[in-house]
């Protein structure tokens, strides 16, 4: 019995390491990234449903990317041409992964809301 239960344990260890690692990593890449101009953090997170952000970032972040850069807001940033570089450029895709499931974590519907609500 108590086999069994490590067995179950170690399972679920090593399924949910790896997704909590991957978070974390999307979590850096918003803050650093993203908050550069959504300002509003969380919020802004929260305001968008699994289902949204899923779409968002389908593809590599491809549709997200596409929003941004044929944006004429996103043209009149102050950082237009780092930021231009950076959603055309590898970085943004190899880690829009990451950054999924840090936006899907913590979706409007996703029920995970900061411990102070
Ligand atoms: C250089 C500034 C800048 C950076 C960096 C940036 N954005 Fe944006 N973003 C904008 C602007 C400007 C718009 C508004 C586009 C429009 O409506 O014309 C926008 C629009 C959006 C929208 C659609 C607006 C909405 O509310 O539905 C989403 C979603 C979004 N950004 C997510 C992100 C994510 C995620 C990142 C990080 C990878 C990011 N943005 C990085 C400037 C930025």
């Amino acid at each position: 019995m108590k086999k069994v239960l490590f067995i179950v344990f170690s399972i679920f260890f090593f399924i949910s390491i790896p997704t909590q690692a991957a978070i974390y990593k999307g979590q850096k890449v918003y803050s650093k990234v993203c908050m550069q101009c959504h300002t509003d953090g969380e919020s802004f997170v929260s305001n968008k449903k699994q289902k949204e952000w899923n779409s968002l970032m389908k593809n590599n972040g491809n549709s997200l990317a596409k929003l941004h850069l044929e944006s004429e807001n996103f043209k009149k940033e102050v950082q237009y041409e780092t930021y231009k570089k950076y959603f055309e450029g590898s970085s943004f895709k190899k880690k829009s992964k990451h950054l999924k499931q840090f936006l899907v974590e913590y979706a409007k519907d996703s029920g995970n809301v900061p411990a102070c609500n």
